[in-house]
């Protein structure tokens, strides 16, 4: 979807459920009252499947769902909506947000207050301090953390990976030999959809590999312009154009779920996506190790680039708070955040959720988590609202959208427009 079209989705959405209400079909006081009303983009069959379980669990405890989703990964689309709904007094309850949208809000005046609760359930002990920093503004709890994901890994189709005779690549080089092992074989090597947000995320990971901790670090969260103009960026950007070699020629514009669709099919060798790729294998009832391989992208072992989705909780009338209640503390109980994030294919936003019930890559999910936590290899995903605000991360995925496609043409210049673009959305 271009820029354009997404708005106009998504004000076109915003205006269809401000029109609901005012058909009183949702505005009712009495209907709102044991209703949360939530808006999401998880609109893919594995996080359908993991919105599910929450449902399920309000609704055990009473509480209506009133869904309003909007389509498009990396919640581009949401947002545009969300701030249309916002900007006309039409809180949701809830709405899925990811780091720094979440702290621009909460600068605004818009949150919701949920400091009691989370006294009495101990929040401060049980989320990890990062989370922490963005869902705590001002010294209350504004949002609650529904997961974390990571944005630094390859899903590869394991029946491909034996006809083509290939091994798990230990670095960029060793990756870029298995694709053309694929190539060779007549199989798609690299599986990708061409939008923006897919396009950078997988950015994200070959900074990472090219650069290193420090170097991401330095360029994508600190947005350190020596960095951001260094030869080490411009050889990322060298990378990601040898990656664009791979992929097949119906990638522009295609869905991330459509996109891991073909590896799990077969009909790709890898994706390099964030863990809600395994919601979609899960869904497809895909076991790892015999299915499918997850492994960290090449040359990023022992680090994690994060994001997790938050439940931004918004100002509501009295009326409204005990259901918002419900949802915070539902969100943050220790058997949801197993039994959600096991589907979802992220990993528990506590420390203290055992990993008993998720599979092989949920458990190393965890493990690299706590791991990167302790040793200060954790970073923020720029392409996913943890790097830096989102008109930065809008930049920037602009920049590397440009480049993937041709409108940008060498890496010289795109390091050029990177500094530009980032310096104008400071
Ligand atoms: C969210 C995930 C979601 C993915 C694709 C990311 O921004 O954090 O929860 O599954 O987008 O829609």
């Amino acid at each position: 979807m271009t820029v354009r079209t997404k708005l106009i989705a998504g004000v076109a959405l915003a205006a269809a459920s401000l029109g609901f209400a005012s058909l009183g079909l949702v505005s009712a006081a009495q209907a709102q009252t044991k209703e949360v009303q939530m808006l999401h983009w998880w609109t893919s069959g594995g996080e359908a499947a993991a919105l599910n379980v929450l449902k399920q669990d309000l609704a055990k405890e009473g509480y209506a769902w009133k869904d309003v989703p909007v389509a498009g990964g990396g919640g581009d689309a949401a947002m545009t909506a969300l701030k249309a709904m916002v900007a006309a007094g039409n809180n949701p309850t809830a709405s899925q947000m990811l780091g720094y949208t979440v702290l621009d809000y909460a600068a605004a005046g818009k949150m919701g207050d949920l400091t009691e609760l989370a006294k009495s359930e101990g929040w401060d002990k049980a989320v990890p301090a990062p989370l922490q920093k963005f869902a705590v503004y001002d010294g209350k709890w504004v949002a609650v953390p529904v997961n974390v994901h990571s944005v630094n890994w390859l899903w590869i189709n394991k029946a491909v990976m034996d006809k083509i005779g290939g091994t798990e690549p230990k670095t960029f080089d060793d990756f870029i030999a298995l694709l053309d092992k694929a190539k060779a074989a007549g199989v798609t090597p690299l599986a990708l959809g061409g939008q923006d947000w897919q396009e950078a995320t997988m950015f994200d990971s070959v900074v990472l590999s090219t650069g290193g901790p420090e170097f991401y670090k330095k360029a994508m969260n600190d947005l350190d312009e020596a960095s951001l103009k260094s030869d080490t960026m411009k050889k990322a950007f060298d990378n990601l154009a040898k990656l664009k070699t791979y992929v097949d020629p119906n990638f522009s514009g295609r869905d991330w779920n459509l996109t891991t669709a073909m590896v799990i099919k077969g009909d790709a060798l890898v994706q390099v996506m964030g863990d809600w790729a395994k919601g979609e294998f899960k869904a497809a009832s895909k076991t790892p190790g015999t299915d499918y391989i997850c492994m960290r992208f090449p040359g990023t072992d022992g680090s994690v680039v994060y994001n997790s989705d938050m439940f931004g909780m918004f100002a509501v009338p009295a009326d409204r708070k005990e259901a918002q209640l419900a949802l915070a503390k539902a969100t943050l109980s220790k058997s949801f955040q197993s039994s959600f994030n096991v589907v979802k294919g992220s990993v528990p936003a506590r420390t203290d959720v055992p990993d008993t019930d998720f599979d092989a890559c949920g458990k190393k999910g965890i493990a690299d988590l706590k791991k990167a936590n302790d040793g200060g290899t954790l970073f923020g995903s720029l392409a996913q609202g943890y790097g830096a605000t989102p008109a930065v991360a809008t930049a920037y995925k602009d920049v590397v959208d440009k480049f993937f496609n041709g409108q940008i043409k060498t890496s010289d210049e795109a390091v050029t427009q990177l500094v530009k673009a980032i310096d104008e959305a400071k």
